[in-house]
């Protein structure tokens, strides 16, 4: 393996020891838009050193012909072109293995060429289909059991954090869609885990990589001024949305299954609702930052049928303007059925069965085709108890509302009110705001590049844990069941607009969405 000339002199940077990743799916389209460029910005950043990039999939490329696939890559994924030394020196770490996912061929040419690499980090970029194809054989071909230096250890911060001693791990990562359903994540779990101690295996959510996702837990947990009033006597709700402008980009037929909820819900929202509800972890040790999320699932309500009719809303774009150009209604999509049932629009309304949050409504909504593109957590406080002065109207707007900005323009406000300049005593709402560009500069790395480290260095604090997994799926089990024996189409909304008309009325009441 070959060594990162960068490295000279970087030594404070977390460093992996010397490793082979190997992406099954290594033609497919995260591979393209998310891992190679991930690894290769780890490697422009010093961050990793001696290692081998293997692609496995069906194509019948060679070392050559991929390398030249992964050049192209690079030049599509960034507006900076690489430079031809260091994309060279990238480049040649980077192998191929053809072959089927069924075969032994390619794994036991796998293991002929890289087989003594003493860390090995296995990555399911696959259809998710294959997943349990390609764990058993990983398992049969024998290898699942490089020993992981953590596997047998007792789980702790130090463990999971401190640079591998003697370097040697074997370790997976598992992309989402984790089963698509709570049965279907079990059986997944248990084929990894005929195969895989739980220890080695790394379930992501990308979400969980993002830095202000992580940024949750630094403002709840690592300030004394807001974890006082993060509860039900001071917060009235809490609104978490995700919409996105794209469409679903070619991946119609992976869609046409998942729908908003599978794709969105179960996974990315839920994991935001864990963040902002979850009580301290003891420590950081991962299992006690992830045994917190998991309490977090469990005491969300699974949903009656009746529940489901008058708590969600589901929505399917149809033909409208983006950006100022037209674009096609979700059934004329490629790979989509023309009369299809699925739902690109959700919004919905879930309770916490817990001290802490009892009656407070967390409100979510995501969809594709929307008018912008923005996530964001917002945290709706109470009213004053006693309304003092005369221009106080009961109502959203006096609200005072913390936002915690996801993404774009990553950042924190806080909205409360301020009395207008000028003799008589009229207020209006401000903002308090921080913005990570202007207060630290670089942009954020990408979730990717952070997870994949992670994952190399043996940290499993941002990955979910095999209970969290299926706990995730109880909740959307429940609505997909309501859905099902609701039979209604869901309603159609114009893409470019902020989604059918009737989550305007699910949120109720005295309570209003954040505009898009
Ligand atoms: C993925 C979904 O998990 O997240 C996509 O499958 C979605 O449908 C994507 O577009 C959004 O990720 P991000 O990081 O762009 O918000």
């Amino acid at each position: 393996m070959l060594e990162n000339p960068l490295m000279e002199g970087l030594s404070t940077i977390r460093q992996p020891s010397p490793f082979s990743l190997f992406i099954f799916g290594a033609s497919g389209d995260l591979t393209a838009r998310k891992l190679i460029p991930a690894l290769y910005a780890l490697f422009r950043g010093g961050h990793i050193r001696t290692f081998n990039i293997v692609g496995f999939a069906r194509r019948p490329w060679d070392d050559e012909g991929f390398r030249s696939r992964v050049r192209d890559m690079l030049e599509r994924s960034s507006d900076r072109s690489p430079s031809p030394q260091l994309l060279g020196e990238f480049l040649s770490r980077v192998f191929y293995v053809s072959g089927s996912f069924e075969a032994p061929e390619g794994y036991r040419q796998m293991a002929r060429r890289f087989g003594d690499d003493p860390g090995k980090l296995y990555y399911l970029a696959t259809p998710p289909g294959e997943y349990e194809t390609i764990i058993r054989a990983l398992g049969e071909a024998g290898l699942s059991e490089a020993p992981d230096r953590n596997a047998d250890a007792p789980s702790g911060p130090q463990e999971d954090r401190a640079p591998d001693r003697d370097g040697r791990f074997s370790r997976i990562i598992v992309e989402k869609p984790f089963g698509n359903s709570r049965d279907t994540a079990r059986r997944l779990n248990d084929c990894l885990s005929g195969a895989f101690r739980e220890r080695q295996i790394y379930r992501i959510d990308h979400y969980l990589g993002k830095e202000t996702v992580q940024n949750v837990m630094v403002l709840r947990f690592g300030n004394g001024v807001f974890e006082p009033f993060w509860n039900s006597r001071y917060v009235d709700h809490i609104q978490i949305t995700m919409a996105e402008t794209l469409g679903v980009e070619g991946r119609g037929g992976y869609y046409e299954k998942a729908g908003a909820l599978r794709d969105i819900v179960q996974n990315h929202l839920l994991q935001l609702v864990c963040l902002v509800a979850m009580e301290p972890p003891n420590d950081l040790d991962p299992d006690s930052i992830r045994t917190e999320k998991v309490k977090v699932l469990k005491s969300i309500k699974p949903l009656s049928p009746r529940q489901v009719a008058a708590d969600t809303v589901r929505g399917q774009y149809g033909t409208g303007i983006i950006e100022g150009q037209e674009v096609p209604a979700y059934r004329r999509e490629e790979g989509v059925d023309p009369a299809s049932g699925t739902e690109t629009f959700v919004a919905l309304r879930l309770s916490l069965d817990s001290w802490r949050w009892a009656g407070v409504p967390f409100f979510l909504r995501t969809g594709k085709r929307l008018s912008r593109r923005t996530t964001e957590i917002a945290v709706k406080f109470r009213l004053p108890p006693h309304l003092l002065f005369p221009a106080m109207e009961p109502g959203p707007a006096l609200a005072n509302t913390l936002v915690l900005r996801i993404q774009p323009d990553e950042g924190i406000s806080l909205n409360f009110n301020a009395k207008i300049p000028g003799f008589s005593l009229d207020m209006r709402p401000v903002n308090m705001d921080f913005s990570y560009g202007s207060s630290f500069g670089d942009d954020p790395a990408e979730a990717y590049e952070r997870l994949l480290l992670d994952a190399l260095l043996g940290d499993a604090t941002l990955y979910t844990r095999a209970d969290e997994a299926e706990a995730a799926w109880a909740f959307a089990d429940s609505v997909l069941a309501g859905w099902r024996e609701m039979k209604t189409p869901p309603e159609p909304y114009a893409a470019g607009s902020n989604g059918p008309d009737r989550a305007r009325a699910l949120i109720g009441e005295g309570r209003r969405w954040r505009k898009l």
